[in-house]
Formats: C-alpha cells, sequence, structure tokens
C-alpha cells in the first residue's frame, strides 16, 4: 500500500514550495499507486488542502507557540493535512491525529511527532472558538489571498458570498457526446448500461452530468472520442460562434484543445488551431486525434499574425483566451496560490493585444468570440467594453446563453450559476 498522505504532502510542496501546477504535480506523482482507492484519497487531501490553505494555516498558526522554522514548511502542511482530516473528513479523529503524527515519521522529522499531537488534540479541544476567531477576516473564511478576494468582493458585491461557496465547492464532472457519433441521449443510455448515472445540463446542447466523478477509462468509447471531459460553460463558445460547413475558422488559443475539438464535432469546418506552447498543442493534436477531427496547427503568438497568418480572413474568430482562471478555482485551487496580484494588469493587457491583433483577420460579417473562464470584471466586461467602444466596423452580438448575467457587452457566467464553471463570453461581429 502507497502511502497517500505521503503522497499528498509531496504534491503539496510541488505545488506551494515549487510553484508547480497541481495538474502536473498529481501527474508526476501519482504514477506510484497501484490502488485506485489510495490515489483516490491522496487527490482528496491534495485538492482539499490547496481549497482551504489559508484558513488551515490561519488555525496552525494559532496553535504553535511559536513560528515553524522556513525549512520546516513539510511540518506546517503535514499539519494542514492533520487539520484538514479533523475538519472535513469523516476520519475518526484518533485515526486523523495518529496518521498525522505517523507522517512526521515517513518524511524524516520524527522528532516532531510530540509537536503534531499535541496541536491537533488541542484544535479538537477548542475548534469552536478557534475557528470563529479566524473566521473574523474573510479573507481567511474564504480561504482566498486578501488580493483575489478584494477584487471578488469589489466585482461582486451582491453575490460575493454564494460566489466564494461555489469556488470551495466540488465541481461535478461533465461530459461532451460527440455529435458525429451519437446523440446525447443514446449516450446517456450506453452510461447507464455501464452502470454510471448522467443527467442533461437543461440548454446545453452536448452536455451530460455524471452523478459520480469516474475515470475517463470507465466511459464507454471515450477512447475512440464517443465523448470528452469538458465543463458546460466551455461548451458554449461552440453554440456562440456557430460556425457552418466550409468555415474558415481561427482558435487562437487552442491548446489543449477542448473548444476546438468540440467545434470540429459540430461542423465541417476548416480549422487553424494557434497556440504559443508547443507542449499544450501536442495534448491538442493528441485530443483532436481521439476525437477522430483534424486541424492545422501551429505553435505561433497570436498577438502578431504577421508570422503565421496567410492573408486569408476568417468567417470566425475564438479567442479563449489566457487569464486568471478566475472562474475555474474549484476544479483548480492551485490558481488560488499561484496568481499573484500583478498578474492581471499583465493578462489584461495581453488580452487586449489578441482582440486588437486579431480584429483585422476577421472578413466583413464575420464573427468574433472573446472567452475566459474568470469572473474578474478587468479580463471581461471591461476588457470587451475597452475593445468595442469606438470601434465603428463592430456590432455586438447579444449572447443567448441558458446562463449567467447579460450586460452590455457580454455575458457573465458566475462560478456555480447552474451547476457550471465562471465564464465570460463576447460576441462580436464585423461589417
Ligand atoms: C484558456 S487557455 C485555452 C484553452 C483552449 N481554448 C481549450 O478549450 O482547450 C489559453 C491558451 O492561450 C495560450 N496563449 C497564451 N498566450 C498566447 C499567445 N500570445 N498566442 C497564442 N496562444 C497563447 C496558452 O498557452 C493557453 O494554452
Amino acid at each position: 500500500m502507497t502511502d497517500s498522505r505521503l503522497v499528498a504532502l509531496q504534491v503539496l510542496l510541488d505545488v506551494l514550495d515549487k510553484g508547480r501546477s497541481l495538474d502536473a504535480a498529481l501527474a508526476g506523482r501519482e504514477t506510484v499507486f497501484s490502488e485506485p482507492r489510495d490515489r483516490a484519497f491522496c487527490r482528496t487531501l491534495a485538492y482539499g488542502v490547496l481549497r482551504e490553505h489559508r484558513r488551515l494555516g490561519a488555525l496552525r498558526d494559532r496553535l504553535l507557540a511559536k513560528p515553524l522554522r522556513r525549512r520546516d514548511q513539510d511540518l506546517a502542511l503535514v499539519l494542514e493535512l492533520g487539520l484538514f482530516q479533523l475538519i472535513h473528513l469523516h476520519t475518526p479523529p484518533h485515526a486523523a491525529v495518529s496518521e498525522t503524527v505517523a507522517l512526521t515519521r515517513t518524511c524524516h522529522k520524527a522528532w516532531a511527532g510530540k509537536l503534531v499531537n499535541a496541536v491537533l488534540r488541542r484544535f479538537l479541544r477548542e475548534k469552536t472558538a478557534l475557528t470563529a476567531r479566524v473566521d473574523r477576516t474573510p479573507a481567511v473564511a474564504a480561504s482566498l489571498p486578501d488580493w483575489l478576494y478584494q477584487r471578488l468582493a469589489t466585482d461582486w458585491p451582491q453575490q460575493l458570498e454564494s460566489l466564494l461557496a461555489a469556488q470551495n465547492q466540488h465541481a461535478p464532472m461533465v461530459l461532451r457526446v460527440n455529435r458525429r457519433r451519437s446523440t446525447h441521449k443514446a449516450y446517456q443510455a450506453r452510461l447507464a448500461e455501464a452502470g454510471l448515472e448522467a443527467h442533461p445540463l437543461p440548454g446545453f446542447a452536448d452536455a451530460l452530468v455524471l452523478a459520480q466523478p469516474t475515470p475517463v477509462t470507465d466511459l464507454p468509447g471515450f477512447a475512440q472520442g464517443d465523448c470528452s471531459v469538458q465543463d458546460g460553460a466551455a461548451q458554449l463558445a461552440a453554440d456562440l460562434l456557430d460556425p457552418a460547413a466550409g468555415d474558415r475558422v481561427l482558435d487562437a488559443c487552442a491548446a489543449p484543445g477542448g473548444k476546438a475539438a468540440h467545434l470540429l464535432e459540430r461542423a465541417d469546418v476548416t480549422l487553424v488551431a494557434l497556440d504559443s506552447d508547443p507542449s499544450r498543442l501536442e495534448r491538442l493534436d493528441a485530443t483532436l486525434k481521439r476525437v477522430g477531427v483534424g486541424a492545422r496547427s501551429m505553435a505561433a503568438d497570436a498577438a502578431e499574425p504577421s508570422s503565421w497568418w496567410d492573408d486569408q480572413p476568417f468567417d470566425r474568430i475564438l479567442l479563449d483566451a489566457p487569464c486568471s482562471g478566475s472562474g475555474v478555482i474549484r476544479r483548480h485551487p492551485d490558481i488560488k496560490w499561484l496568481r499573484r496580484a500583478e498578474d492581471i494588469a499583465r493578462l489584461t493587457a495581453l488580452q487586449g493585444r489578441l482582440l486588437h491583433a486579431l480584429w483585422p483577420l476577421l472578413r466583413p460579417g464575420g464573427r468574433l468570440v472573446y472567452a475566459t473562464c474568470s469572473v474578474l470584471e478587468a479580463e471581461n466586461e471591461a476588457q470587451a467594453a475597452a475593445f468595442a467602444r469606438g470601434r465603428d466596423d463592430l456590432r455586438v452580438v447579444e449572447p443567448t446563453l441558458p446562463v449567467g448575467t447579460r450586460l452590455r457587452y457580454g455575458q457573465q457566467i458566475r462560478t456555480g450559476e447552474s451547476g457550471v464553471d465562471g465564464f465570460y463570453y463576447a460576441c462580436f461581429e464585423k461589417h
């Protein structure tokens, strides 16, 4: 049996100390598991501690007589792992405490066993008063860095509570049924035959929500491309672009290829799929191959069309822009700790550059969809407004989305609305 707690600790150190993404850290570490149950427990711990990191850290710091040394960062996380199990899991308290003490030995800090035992036992005694105390600071209660909490509070004063709650909840596993292979009713029946319960999402043409997450290898026909995993909000890009057979479509920031594959499943278009990151493009190529469609994929900077564009205008352009990812924190809780306040100005500048560079590539009558998985106004409505204002060859197309708030330029979906991720879409036509 592999020690799930030890691997979770290594994953947390990879993310919080080395700045690796949670996905990359898990991919690098999970290969040690032979038992799916151990792997699942490791994931529960790693996701859970990253979701609650600030709050758990605040509790830990109140329980320690003096702060831990920098080189004992692993012990700080051992304590967070212990507190997480005591607060959020059904592990019996004595087992959570003794397993966490045992973890000090496996991570070669046996000297700290007594300290860990004392801290966790004191927590059990003083839990109510301690949690009430740390939760007085709203950013700690929400387990967010101050800068991100403040931005969300400014952008969403009325909806803040529900938005914060949704960000710390587990996201459902959503499938996209490949229309070229079957209808989503027929695929739902195939899932049922395989013992997997799923239900449609009203207004989302190709989506099925699984009642329980499951490894993709258990999904009928997954390897053959009969379905893909993709949140409902991300599936709306294809509805808005609404390409027709024969259209020339540009997916300007295309990797790892979820939306590109969806577009190609929908219509016989000629797709140019661009991304500046060649390693992510490899994942796009693999995805398109799996679902049985093809595109011209290119590693290039979408903001510099002179280096890759052949002067043939596009009928449709999708700009699924690099962004804060603040709308998908429930799926990627590492975003809270890996993003920095100063990233937002850099990202909004890049998004603006991309919009300006791509607009001339659209034919008159063509349509550009701007999308982000962000809930920050600066990346979304403010960005769309700055781009559209004063541009007399542009018409704002009202997005007809089944979810979200209609704004002057685009539509904002808050995380958790209709159960989907936080997303923003704006749709512009050229005349
Ligand atoms: C939100 S992700 C795209 C997700 C993708 N559309 C999908 O549905 O799977 C943004 C992508 O933009 C790429 N990117 C960032 N800057 C870029 C640039 N200047 N030109 C092209 N791609 C860029 C990143 O490498 C990243 O893969």
